[in-house]
């Protein structure tokens, strides 16, 4: 990976558009109505948008307060907007995807997450290079890789046998909770 791969905002666009391309796929499998593909996606994305958001939390919007005039209202926004996400996200782990608010709720987390990423990639991130130096930009960079480490990868896409990604973790509380802990636990070494 060269410097720049490694600098906080590379990394965190790069997540962006590996959401993206589930997002995209998420709504083909809506389209042609595959309940358990749009199941196995819909877990992915989760897992993605959880870790996320608990790198986000821990390094980028603290550093938003303290570099960027005006910061902590850009961060409260942005946590704001985190906490309604994973809202949906625990709706659609509690709904079968052949129910029909399946397909709803899913659409609404798409719209808003686009919108999410898009406002941080507009707003926030040139903001954040343009009053952090680059050095500080790389170490979050390597604090937000070792964090999202922690948590499963995405099952492997190719694999078929590959068990959906909420099998991989204990039983009991949801994804969103036990990735948010998994996640959070460690990441405060
Ligand atoms: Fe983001």
């Amino acid at each position: 990976m060269t410097d720049h791969g490694d600098d906080v905002i590379s990394i965190l666009t790069t997540d962006h558009r590996e959401v993206e391309d589930l997002f995209t796929e998420l709504e083909r499998l809506l389209a042609v109505g595959d309940p358990e593909q749009v199941r196995d996606v819909t877990d992915k994305v989760i897992i993605e948008l959880v870790k996320h958001s608990v790198a986000e939390e821990a390094y980028l919007y603290p550093a938003t307060r303290k570099f960027v005039p005006g910061g902590d209202a850009l961060a409260d926004t942005e946590i704001a907007e985190h906490a309604e996400a994973e809202e949906l996200m625990k709706e659609l782990e509690r709904t079968d995807t052949t129910d029909l608010r399946f397909a709803e709720l899913l659409t609404t987390l798409i719209k808003d997450v686009r919108e999410h990423a898009a406002e941080e990639e507009s707003q926030l991130f040139p903001q954040l290079a343009q009053h952090a130096d680059a050095d500080e930009l790389r170490k979050l960079g390597s604090k937000i890789n070792a964090i999202k480490k922690v948590a499963p990868t995405r099952p492997h896409p190719s694999a078929p046998d590959t068990p959906p990604a909420n099998k991989l973790l204990a039983p009991g509380a949801g994804l969103v909770d036990r990735i948010r802990d998994l996640v959070s636990g460690r990441g405060k070494d």
